[in-house]
Order: structure tokens, then C-alpha cells, then sequence
């Protein structure tokens, strides 16, 4: 029998699919559900956006288009990122790609040989951990529980560095945690990063506009401007203008991995269409009121969810300061049961959770942390308050 490549062996369909899938089940069989699950931003862009798309319709050239990104679309974007100080960038700095995924995927293939380390905090984004697997990569997971804040500290950065891994991949503010670094947590890390010249530095940071509190958004390269020689910034458009579906992601960074990058285009995507681009240059230099006031109803959607949390005896729940994700630690559950279903784990808990009370929320094991859970809290409005008293009341009835 013909075989599949090697690599497909270690690539694993998404533990984040997994649950949304049980969940979609549970809701065509009749059940009412509430999803906590996907990491979805649930709202549209401006209508400023729909029309740049259709006018470019009207214009369409019917041409391939540029590898490295349309230059009236990276434009947009270094003007974008000059807003949160990542000033000094031409053209040649950026590329795109087919959503911060598909960018991640290919700064993977341009940074990483077969064998490489690839180092990140846990809990990290499930798709680091596969995309290392699927590049041949080892992963060097960086602990950083609850306790810690799930934030990484210098000290941990340091003994991860000296063992010189190709590729540190940082993310803030982070999913699942939600937590944001301040900006002395990344000046003292950015010290460490500039001890350590061996280490390309990815800050996948697509949440970067989704900041609560005034905390603001920090990079490595604000504090030490010579380390943008090896600091590839990721950002993208699904978060923060309400367009997952539309693709398109970014990377500022060294010429060299900026090129090879758009090589990796040239033979993958080769462009980024024509009627997605107008809209992403729409996005980005249009009007800001959506994904501004969709930043605040976030804020204030985190408040909500954290006071149910912080009324949960037992349950460990940093604050988180960014994206659209709290990541409590529910390890006080495990051992008991609920209406007979003994609850040993995270998955065991999520399980019993959606069965019972119809609220799906992702283990955290699909996120390396197998004590806690993640709750998105992007779903309508008028869903979040009884999904909410749902979590709190199966908690009260745990046995
Ligand atoms: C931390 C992080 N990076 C990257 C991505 C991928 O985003 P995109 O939709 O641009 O591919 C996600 C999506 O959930 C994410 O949470």
C-alpha cells in the first residue's frame, strides 16, 4: 500500500475542532449550547470594508499578484504597526501570508532544519507544538503555570536561551491565557534575548490591539532597537478587524526572512487575491471605530467572566489583560463527580461540562496545560451571562 509522507504521522488534527465539532453535534441533535470554544472574534468589519472589497470587484485585473504582499497593502500595514512603535520599516521588512498561521507556518520552514528547537511558554497556542512536528522540529516547552501568572519569567527565558535553540517563539497577549506582559515584564525580557545572539525571536502578536486597562502593547525591539535584526513581528487581520475568514496575515522583520518568506509564497500561495487585499488595506487605514469598541465590550465581557470565576471557590483564574480568553486553573474539580460522571481530568471535565449543562470550553491539554480550561468569551452577548451562571452552577453541584 502507498504511504503518506512521514510527516503526516505527527500532524494532529486540532484538539480546538475537536470540541467546537461535539458541540455543533450536540446543537443539530437539539440541545441549546452555548460555545465558550472557538477562538473566533464574532463580529464584522465596517461596512467601509465590504464596499472597498466591491469596488475592486469593479476593477478587477484578473492578474497574478505580488509574492511578497500588494505594496498598497504593506503600505497599510507599516503604518499600522507605526501606531504601536514598530517605526524604521520599509517594504522590504514585510511580507504576508494566508492568515498568521500560514505565516508562522512558513517562518517555520525558513528558520527551522529538521532537528532544530523551537522554544515557547506553555500554555502556548496549540498550532506551535504542530507546526514544529510537521517541520521535524523538537519543541522546548517553558512551564509558566497559573501560578505564575502562565507568564514567562527571565530567569526561565535565560536557561532556555543558553542551551541555544534556533527559534524562540514569543506570543503576547497570549491565547489561551489572555495575559498580557507589561511593559517592564518585556523590557526585562528583551535584557535577556540581547545576552542570547543565537535565537531568532518570532512575537506572534496578533492580539497586539486587543489591550485592556491602559496596559498597551510592548515588543522587544521598543527597548532594544538592535535586536530587530533577529525579532520577526506576526500580526494579522482576524482578531482585530473581525475577519478570520478573509486571510491575511503579516510579518515585519530582517530582510532576509522577510524574502524568504515571499520565496515560500512564490511556490505556496503566490498572492493574496485582489478583493481580499482592498479590503485588508480598507481594514487597516479605514475608520478604527469597530475594532476600538469592540476592544472595549471585550473589556468589559472579561470583567463579567471574571467575577463568576473569582466567586468559584477553589478555581485559580489570573486576570487576563488582552485577546478574548480567561484560562482558569479547575484542577480543584478533578477527583469529584457531577449527576454520576467522576471528573479525572480537564477533557473529563469539558466532557461533563458540555453533556451536562450544554457549555463547550477547550481542556487545557489541547494548550499543554492539562489543569485548566479555555473559555472564549466572544459569543453574543445575551449568551455569556447564563453561560456563565451554567459553569458556576455545575462547580456548586460538583460532588
Ligand atoms: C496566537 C495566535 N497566533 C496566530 C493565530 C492565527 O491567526 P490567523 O487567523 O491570522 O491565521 C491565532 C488564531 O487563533 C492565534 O490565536
Amino acid at each position: 500500500m502507498l504511504k503518506l509522507a512521514q510527516r503526516m504521522g505527527r500532524a494532529k488534527p486540532s484538539a480546538i475542532m475537536a470540541v467546537a465539532e461535539k458541540a455543533k453535534a450536540l446543537k443539530a441533535a437539539g440541545r441549546d449550547i452555548i460555545s465558550f470554544s472557538i477562538g473566533v472574534p464574532n463580529f464584522l468589519p465596517g461596512p467601509h470594508v465590504y464596499a472597498a472589497a466591491a469596488a475592486s470587484l469593479q476593477k478587477d485585473s484578473g492578474q497574478y499578484g505580488s509574492n511578497r504582499g500588494a505594496d498598497a497593502l504593506l503600505d497599510a500595514f507599516l503604518l499600522h504597526i507605526e501606531a504601536v512603535g514598530l517605526t524604521g520599516y520599509t517594504r522590504a521588512n514585510c511580507s504576508t501570508g494566508i492568515g498568521a498561521k500560514h505565516v508562522l507556518y512558513s517562518l517555520a520552514e525558513a528558520l527551522l532544519d529538521e532537528g532544530d528547537t523551537l522554544a515557547y511558554a506553555v500554555p502556548y497556542w496549540t498550532t506551535y507544538a504542530d507546526i514544529a512536528e510537521i517541520v521535524g522540529a523538537k519543541s522546548l516547552q517553558l512551564p509558566c503555570p497559573a501560578s505564575q501568572n502562565y507568564k514567562l519569567t527571565p530567569a526561565q527565558l535565560e536557561a532556555a536561551l543558553a542551551t541555544k535553540p534556533k527559534v524562540f517563539l514569543f506570543n503576547n497577549p497570549s491565547n489561551p491565557t489572555g495575559m498580557v506582559y507589561t511593559r517592564e515584564e518585556v523590557s526585562a525580557l528583551a535584557d535577556v534575548v540581547a545576552r542570547y545572539p543565537d535565537t531568532w525571536i518570532i512575537t506572534d502578536d496578533i492580539y497586539n490591539r486587543m489591550v485592556f486597562d491602559g496596559l498597551g502593547y510592548h515588543n522587544f525591539v521598543h527597548f532594544r532597537p538592535e535586536l530587530r535584526d533577529r525579532v520577526i513581528f506576526v500580526d494579522s487581520l482576524s482578531k482585530t478587524y473581525g475577519m478570520p475568514g478573509w486571510r491575511v496575515g503579516f510579518i515585519a522583520g530582517p530582510e532576509s526572512v522577510a524574502k524568504a518568506v515571499t520565496t515560500l509564497n512564490s511556490n505556496h500561495i503566490t498572492n493574496i487575491p485582489e478583493v481580499v487585499t482592498a479590503a485588508g488595506v480598507a481594514a487597516l487605514s479605514g475608520p478604527q471605530d469597530v475594532p476600538t469598541q469592540k476592544n472595549a465590550e471585550f473589556q468589559a465581557k472579561r470583567d463579567q467572566v471574571m467575577a463568576v470565576m473569582n466567586a468559584i471557590p477553589g478555581l485559580i483564574c489570573p486576570r487576563p489583560q488582552g485577546a478574548f480568553y480567561v484560562f482558569p486553573d479547575i484542577s480543584c474539580a478533578f477527583g469529584k463527580s457531577h449527576g454520576g460522571m467522576k471528573i479525572n481530568n480537564d477533557v473529563d471535565f469539558c466532557n461533563a461540562l458540555l453533556e451536562a449543562k450544554g457549555v463547550a470550553c477547550v481542556p487545557g491539554s489541547a494548550f499543554g496545560e492539562p489543569k485548566s480550561l479555555r473559555i472564549s468569551y466572544t459569543c453574543p452577548t445575551p449568551q455569556l451571562a447564563p453561560g456563565l451562571q451554567r459553569f458556576q452552577e455545575f462547580f456548586a453541584e460538583l460532588t
